[in-house]
């Protein structure tokens, strides 16, 4: 409760929570291997999903506890039927002043304008790749032109920047760095970097693999020139939950300190720089080596109606009964604030008792 009397997702470390992220599907056209399985995907039974009115039931109980902020993830969103009708039924809910979507590209061609229409403003496209070929390793699947026309057809509709996140894994994704700070130069887009988390279905999650952010920073510097933070940086958009600064960085070098950010957004997870001839703008989510959890403000419910108080808790609050029983809308309020009451300080990657959630990322909700 706050002081003015009204009811806030407050958890025990003083977070409040005003970012609602909504997994609408856990299907998906492509299959990362950072998130999926191969083969064999046990997709939810159609009838589990939330539907959009119980969708829409959701988020209106969640703005009488402050949220104001949704983005629509999955699975990949846009392989959910009339995802549109669902962007115009949140974007016409008093109280909500921001709503994103992440998507794989994949069927953007064919929905980007509609979504625009519909009261979508940000949009986040994953791609981690600008090689076809490294693309087809990453995803197992082809599909890269369509992610190509999808972006395009996204800067039609008027998108605007376009962002992109890239999953960095070393050994896989190194040598795109530098041919996605080029494209971040030449075109108006943004490219997130994102630290690889343990979140894949096949528990393939080492630390060896995790390309840290610093050493993106530093390749990039080395083939462009310095890089300086933005202050400021409305991230809201990324995928993983709060922020920190990366000065905190795990192993700081002194060659690279001068040219890390001195104030991080509070609430941002991306740390975002710009080239000094202020040519291109880049992201970086250090999940891993900087977990943003001190300011965390994210708040998840999975496609099949369980509440998640973050990316990596090993329990959720299934309100999908209450929402197909006769429960009043308090008692889904209630499951919703004791869900927040029980977040944790913050994931344990970084330690020796780090416990990897039975659920993969595509089953989560980015
Ligand atoms: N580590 C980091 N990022 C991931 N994503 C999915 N799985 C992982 C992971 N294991 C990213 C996707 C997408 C967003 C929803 O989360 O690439 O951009
Ligand atoms: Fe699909 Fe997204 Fe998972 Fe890739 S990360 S397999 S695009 S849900």
């Amino acid at each position: 409760m706050s002081e003015s009397g009204v009811r806030t997702l407050t958890d025990t470390f003083g977070r409040i929570h005003n970012n609602l992220r909504i997994s609408v599907t856990d299907r998906c056209n492509i299959r990362c291997f950072y998130c999926m399985p191969a083969d064999d995907v046990q997709f939810l039974p159609r009838e589990d999903l939330l539907t959009f009115e119980e969708i829409e039931r959701v988020v209106r109980i969640g703005v009488s506890l402050g949220i104001n902020r949704l983005r629509l993830t999955g699975g990949e969103p846009l392989v959910r039927r009339d995802l549109p009708i669902l962007v115009r039924k949140l974007a016409q809910i008093p109280g909500i002043l921001d709503i994103g979507l992440t998507t794989n590209g994949i069927l953007l061609a064919e929905q980007a304008q509609q979504l625009r229409d519909a009261g979508l403003r940000r949009l986040n496209i994953s791609l981690d790749a600008l090689d076809p070929e490294v693309f087809r390793r990453v995803t197992r699947r082809d599909g890269y032109e369509k992610v190509l026309e999808g972006i395009e057809a996204a800067r039609a509709a008027g998108f605007s920047p376009i962002k992109l996140n890239a999953v960095s894994v070393r050994g896989l994704t190194e040598d795109q760095i530098v041919p996605f700070g080029q494209l971040a130069r030449e075109t108006h887009t943004i490219v997130r970097f994102i630290e690889f988390m343990p979140l894949d279905a096949d528990s393939q999650w080492q630390r060896e693999k995790v390309l840290f952010a610093h050493e993106i920073l530093e390749r990039l510097q080395a083939a462009f020139g310095p890089l300086r933070p933005i202050e400021s940086a409305v991230a809201e958009d990324s995928m993983a939950a709060d922020s920190g600064s990366l000065l905190e960085s795990q192993k700081p070098s002194q060659a690279r300190a001068s040219l890390l950010p001195i104030v991080a957004d509070s609430k941002a997870p991306a740390q975002d720089f710009e080239f000094l001839d202020g040519r291109g703008r880049i992201g970086l989510i250090a999940s891993v080596s900087q977990p943003f959890c001190r300011s965390c403000n994210r708040f998840r419910i999975t496609a099949d109606g369980k509440l998640r108080n973050c990316l990596f808790s090993l329990e959720e609050t299934d309100i999908r009964p209450l929402l197909r029983g006769v429960a009043e809308d308090e008692a889904i309020a209630q499951a919703m604030l004791a869900s927040i009451v029980a977040k944790k300080e913050g994931h344990e990657i970084n330690t020796a008792k780090f416990l990897q959630p039975d659920r993969p990322m595509y089953s989560i909700g980015g």
